[in-house]
């Protein structure tokens, strides 16, 4: 089998980028959400951003118009994965809401179809038995501006296939990215285990006032050489994503470590959840 057709449902944070790089490499890709704000701000996004690469001297004009002829923006479920070899699914951050959308996906598909989840720290195998093809239920991880990070993580859980895996791995180069294969299953796959260390320990000193979140940021960066601050990280990936992925993780454990900083729920119940809406422990306006 060869994977030329990719369905990418979920259009935010990450979806609109993961579909726009698979049709800047020569994908058919359709791309859903159900919220139409946000796949209208998808469609406004592939063209200002083709027509900034063509500006830049980045693409030609050629390789622009191509990737926009590969990309197709529609309203549903049904319309963007119905011919689809590989589903991308890049939704909220919850499990109940993503085995509903797998078992749709389930009906809605071919057999041969690859059912991808982007979450990034929902294991495949709690999702795969809401179908009836958990050898063909692999998670697949971008990362965040998906059409510049390079990396993809595969994760080969238990009920996945190797020919799943040997699909996705070559997918994601056809991509342009640099996969890695995970072998087991765990929570966080491998670079959200790092992050969240950093993370935490910068919430933990910003909450103790040990220093500012940008003195924080300065010291990230300069003696550690890293390209963002854990706070203009969190901005960049969304402090909603990091509040639900908090609550999932302490729904599951119960144990009171994992639930979100007092900094992150704050700033969620505010709506102040970075730069996506203008505003987040910086302000973007
Ligand atoms: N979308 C698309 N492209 C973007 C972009 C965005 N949001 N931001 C920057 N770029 C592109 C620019 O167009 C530019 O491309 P070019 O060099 O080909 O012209 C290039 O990236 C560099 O941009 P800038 O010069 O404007 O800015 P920087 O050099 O500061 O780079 C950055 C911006 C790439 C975001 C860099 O700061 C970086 O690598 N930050 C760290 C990001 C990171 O750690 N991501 C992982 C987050 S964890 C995650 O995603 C896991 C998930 O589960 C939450």
């Amino acid at each position: 089998m060869e994977i030329t057709k990719i369905a990418v449902i979920g259009a935010g944070n990450m979806g609109h980028q993961i579909a726009l790089c698979a049709a800047l490499s020569g994908f058919q890709v359709k791309c859903t959400d159900t919220n139409t704000e946000i796949l209208d701000k998808a469609i406004r996004f592939a063209d200002d951003y083709l027509q900034e690469r063509v500006s830049k001297g980045k693409l030609s004009q050629e390789a622009a118009d191509q990737a926009r002829n590969n990309i197709a923006f529609v309203p549903t479920v049904e319309a963007a994965a119905a011919d689809a070899d590989l589903v991308i699914e890049a939704v909220i951050e919850n499990l109940a809401i993503k085995r509903k959308l797998f078992a749709q996906l389930d009906q809605i598909c071919p057999a041969h179809t690859i059912l991808a989840t982007n979450s990034s720290y929902i294991v495949s195998s709690k999702i795969a038995d809401a179908t009836t093809r958990a050898d063909k239920v692999c998670n697949m991880h971008f990362f965040n501006p998906a059409l510049v990070m390079k990396l993809v993580e595969v994760v080969q859980g238990p009920h996945v296939s190797a020919e799943t895996v040997e699909l996705l791995m070559e997918a994601a180069k056809k991509m342009g990215k640099t996969p890695v294969l995970l072998h087991k299953e765990i929570y966080g796959f491998l670079v959200n285990r790092f992050l969240q260390a950093t993370r935490q320990e910068a919430l933990k000193l910003l909450d103790m006032g040990v220093a500012s979140y940008e003195d924080i940021d300065t010291a990230v960066k300069n003696g550690l050489g890293y390209p963002m601050g854990p706070f203009q990280l969190l901005d960049l990936t969304g402090i909603d994503l990091a509040y639900h992925v908090s609550m999932e993780r302490y729904r599951e454990s119960g144990d009171p470590a994992d639930r979100p900083s007092p900094t992150v729920v704050e700033k969620f119940t505010k709506g102040e959840w970075g730069k996506k809406v203008g505003k987040g422990f910086y302000d973007y306006e």
